[in-house]
């Protein structure tokens, strides 16, 4: 078995819904102070899937992205895994639409991982292990991070919600994060402090309970790293924390610099202010933006602080806490790569963010009404006028209890449906 210590995250790719509800309109609307969403969560807005808009039509956004940006040869793809809590059928992964979809070889690997959010990072382990395990250097898997976070209407949960895609490349090479050869801080304990049962399509949550149990798992992963690491605080340049809503990144920077630095007289607030800032300002200018993308959220921060430190990401160590409600939770750390020109205006954030346009109240509830409809009516048929703008991926209904999706080309708009079990190549006639 070939060892390499170069293994890592090649490419990354964000994709996010073209919709967005600002959080001091739906404060408004839920009667709270517009304050609470805004500096008490660190929320400004949140992207709103729009009908005909999925978990695979999203994952198709990002790694098509991903695939022609960064001009990757599909055929090098021998594993795709996809991270999701939002899956669209029980037996059926997302990963199987998503290969299809994509034209993918027939020798590829595909299967989803479960995990609430930590389904993504439970995937990259397995895409790197596999990639490291193999005989040739150029093999590369692909893991998708696709989720719609979804709580009920007027809930404490709603002003968290959010929705997108993160594609990563994954590959012995690697050229915008290394991990780093240190064993990973695991922590996981069976608890109900968030999960969705199979008749609902919304989240159920424990919200006070889901920040401590997050916090316990920070605490344990984080002491348990620095013992097998031997790294210290100062030995990193950047964290990121998995961001159920930005004010949870800045609550668990705060308890890792408490426990390491009040002792020593940094405890002092303009001093936790100004590192905050420094270690978590430049991957969490997107997320409040966002708001959750649940198994994506950790890895649009390392989209979004590649985006914005380029050349002065480069070689640098990278702490990384990813935690699944349920729960699992995991620290390790990574390397930046040495050349932002390969990443730089690829990552796909600013521009995913520029595309957004707002969209109100009604309009925000009345795409709910019709997700909620997408996934309990088997004889679902999607608006076509509702599909959105610089939106390629259409998911158009349900046909004899099968999925139907559209991959509309670019510019000519041309429609062209493609089964789930069929490629690109099987793509059959116009609708
Ligand atoms: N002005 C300014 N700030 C205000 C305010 C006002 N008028 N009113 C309230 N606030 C502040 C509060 O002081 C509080 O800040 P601190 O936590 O710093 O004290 C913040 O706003 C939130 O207020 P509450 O604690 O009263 O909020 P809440 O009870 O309504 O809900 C929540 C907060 C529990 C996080 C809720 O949004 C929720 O359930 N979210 C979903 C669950 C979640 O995200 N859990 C995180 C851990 S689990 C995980 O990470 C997995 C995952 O992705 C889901």
């Amino acid at each position: 078995m070939k060892r390499t210590s170069q293994a890592g995250i090649d490419a990354i790719s964000v994709y996010l819904p073209r919709t967005c509800l600002r959080l001091d309109e739906l404060a408004e609307r839920n009667g709270v102070a517009r304050e609470k969403y805004i500096e008490g969560l660190g929320c400004r807005s949140m992207a709103v899937p729009a009908p005909g808009e999925d978990a695979v039509t999203m994952a198709w956004e990002a790694a098509s992205s991903l695939l022609r940006d960064y001009e990757v040869d599909s055929e090098s793809i021998g594993m795709l895994v996809v991270g999701t809590e939002s899956g669209v059928d029980h037996a059926k992964p997302v990963a199987a639409y998503l290969h299809g979809m994509l034209g993918l070889s027939p020798e590829c690997r595909i299967f989803d991982v479960k995990h609430a959010c930590y389904g993504a990072t439970a995937a990259l382990r397995v895409a790197v292990d596999w990639c490291s395990s193999q005989a040739r250097d150029n093999v590369k898997a692909l893991v998708v991070a696709t989720d719609i976070a979804r709580y009920p209407v007027g809930s404490p949960g709603e002003p968290t919600q959010g929705a997108g895609a993160v594609a990563m490349l994954v590959g012995c090479n690697a050229r915008c994060a290394v991990l780093e050869p240190f064993e990973a801080a695991v922590h996981a304990s069976s608890v109900m402090d968030f999960w969705r049962p199979d008749y609902s399509s919304c989240a159920i949550v424990d919200g006070k309970y889901s920040v401590e149990c997050y916090m316990k798992a920070l605490e344990r992963t984080w002491r348990r790293y620095k013992k097998t690491s031997g790294l210290e605080l100062d030995d990193y340049d950047y964290l990121l924390f998995h961001a159920p809503f930005p004010k949870m990144v800045r609550k668990a920077f705060y308890r890792i610099w408490g426990m390491e630095k009040a002792t020593a007289g940094e405890g002092d607030p303009a001093v936790t202010a100004r590192a905050f800032e420094r270690y978590c300002g430049p991957a969490t200018w997107a997320c409040c933006r966002t708001g959750n993308l649940y198994t994506g959220s950790l890895y649009l921060e390392l989209a979004s602080l590649l985006a914005s430190e380029r050349q002065r990401a480069c070689g640098r160590r990278v702490g990384i806490f990813s935690y699944g409600s349920g729960s699992c939770s995991e620290f390790f750390s990574a390397r930046i790569g040495p050349d932002a020109a390969w990443w730089e205006n690829r990552t796909g954030v600013s521009r995913a963010l520029e595309l957004q346009r707002e969209i109100d109240y009604p309009t925000y509830l009345e795409y709910r009404k019709t997700a909620e409809h997408m996934n309990t009516n088997g004889s679902y048929r999607a608006e076509l006028t509702a599909t959105g703008t610089h939106r390629q991926a259409v998911f158009l209904g349900i046909r004899d209890h099968k999925r139907i999706y559209s991959i509309r080309k670019q510019p000519s708009v041309r429609r062209q449906e493609c089964s789930s079990h069929h490629g690109p190549a099987h793509i059959r006639q116009a609708l």
